[in-house]
């Protein structure tokens, strides 16, 4: 996840067009700013290289999520399900618009499993959120098929597989809308940072609303001061910043991608020989944003001790069963119910408890997540770190 690695002097000279306008707003100050209008120019680049209709640019991918849940008109009394391996955003802001997560299982691909969706569907379920996680595929089509035959809508989380496609297709153009996140550690960056896209341009236009306190952004005698508004909104708003840097990593994603699908191949060769080992499935490898290499053992015992000798030998992968950030048995502030709000709002509303986790739940994704071993694929492989990645993983083969 690494378009910071690639960080150099495209992003400076786009944020020095900023500098010299001195307008760091992305809407009005026409006669001051010249031509430069950077998070519009970012969201027509980004609508254009996922070819989608629209693009709505926010300040996070946790913004982008409650953007899209919240013009999608969810909200207290719904349900929303999402998967258990995720990272802790997708639920907060299912929560944020007074809304219940509902876990969903993974499976072999490490994103939602389409079954388990199928069965936790009820007739308070107002959005699906499927995650491409760890830069993959979920399986959008079947997801997609059982949220239509529903008629609820799709939102798919591609905060961390931006340049992912399947089929060709960009992920994030198969659901209602896609959520992106730029934020430090993600494919391409811009700090912090979001977006979501969509076809539907009634959607893109509530979007645009809600994300800057409800202004309808039609051009009036009175400025800003003089629009309108249809409902209430928030404050997303991304500055031209971090529009001008989203410009010149956007024009750096493709090669991010593909100087990574080199570096995974190396590095899944070398796991390939590690007796017992298999690959996460992967829907559509040449669609694959490859940030990063998953595999898996024959039970959580082997996956232990691979790992004790990756990580003797100086490269030790990640076991998301560790992770207190993207699983949900380790979300102990979501089982444990806490929350700032003394009336314990999201989990409890007028003294009485709307939802409880229990971190059993999730039975098939802990099977799979314990069993799992997970690498950061890099963009610039250092020949250093590449041998000794390659010389832990064949220790671990030949043991
Ligand atoms: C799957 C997923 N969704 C949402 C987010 C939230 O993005 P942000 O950090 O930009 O708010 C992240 C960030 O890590 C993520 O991994």
């Amino acid at each position: 996840m690494p378009g910071f690695e690639v960080f150099g002097e495209e992003e400076k000279r786009e944020v020095l067009d900023v500098f010299a306008t001195g307008v760091l707003f992305r809407y009005e100050f026409g006669a001051q700013r010249g031509d430069v209008w950077k998070v519009r120019q970012f969201e027509e680049a980004f609508a254009r290289y996922t070819g989608a209709a629209c693009a709505q640019a926010v300040s996070s991918g946790t913004a982008a999520l409650k953007v899209a849940l919240a013009a999608l008109g969810v909200g207290p009394g719904d349900e929303v399900i999402t998967q258990g391996f995720t990272f802790v955003a997708t639920w907060e802001a299912i929560f944020d618009v007074g809304a219940i997560p509902v876990f969903a299982e993974v499976d072999a691909t490490l994103n939602m499993d389409p079954a388990d969706l199928e069965k936790k569907i009820s007739e308070r379920t107002a959005a699906i959120i499927p995650v491409h996680m760890l830069g993959a595929q979920a399986r959008i089509a079947e997801i997609k098929a059982i949220a239509d035959r529903h008629r609820i809508p799709v939102i798919e989380d591609t905060a961390q597989a931006a340049g992912g496609r399947l089929g060709g297709r960009h992920l994030g153009t198969f659901g209602a809308c896609g959520t992106f996140s730029f934020d430090s550690v993600k494919t391409m960056t811009t700090g912090e940072g979001g977006m979501v896209i969509t076809d539907d341009q009634e959607l893109w236009r509530s979007m645009s609303e809600y994300h800057d306190h409800g202004h309808d952004h039609v051009a009036n005698p009175g400025g800003r001061g003089g629009e309108g508004r249809r409902f209430i909104g928030f404050n997303y708003r991304m500055m031209e910043l971090q529009g001008a840097i989203g410009l010149a990593q956007l024009a750096k994603l493709d090669g991010i991608v593909a100087a990574q699908r080199q570096n995974k191949a190396i590095l899944k060769e070398a796991a390939a020989a590690i007796p017992g080992a298999t690959f996460r499935e992967i829907l559509d490898e040449a669609g694959d944003s490859a940030t990063f290499l998953a595999f898996m053992l024959p039970d959580a015992e082997r996956a232990r001790q691979v790992n004790q000798i990756l990580r003797d030998n100086g490269a030790g992968a990640i076991n998301f069963g560790d992770n207190t950030w993207h699983y949900y048995p380790r979300w102990e502030h979501l089982l444990e119910a806490k929350t700032p709000c003394k009336g314990g709002w999201p989990f409890s509303a007028h003294g009485k408890r709307r939802v409880v986790y229990d971190p059993a739940f999730l039975p098939q994704s802990a099977e799979i997540i314990s069993r799992t071993l997970v690498y950061q694929v890099p963009v610039k492989l250092a020949e250093a770190q590449k041998s000794t990645m390659l010389e832990a993983l064949r220790k671990a083969a030949r043991a």
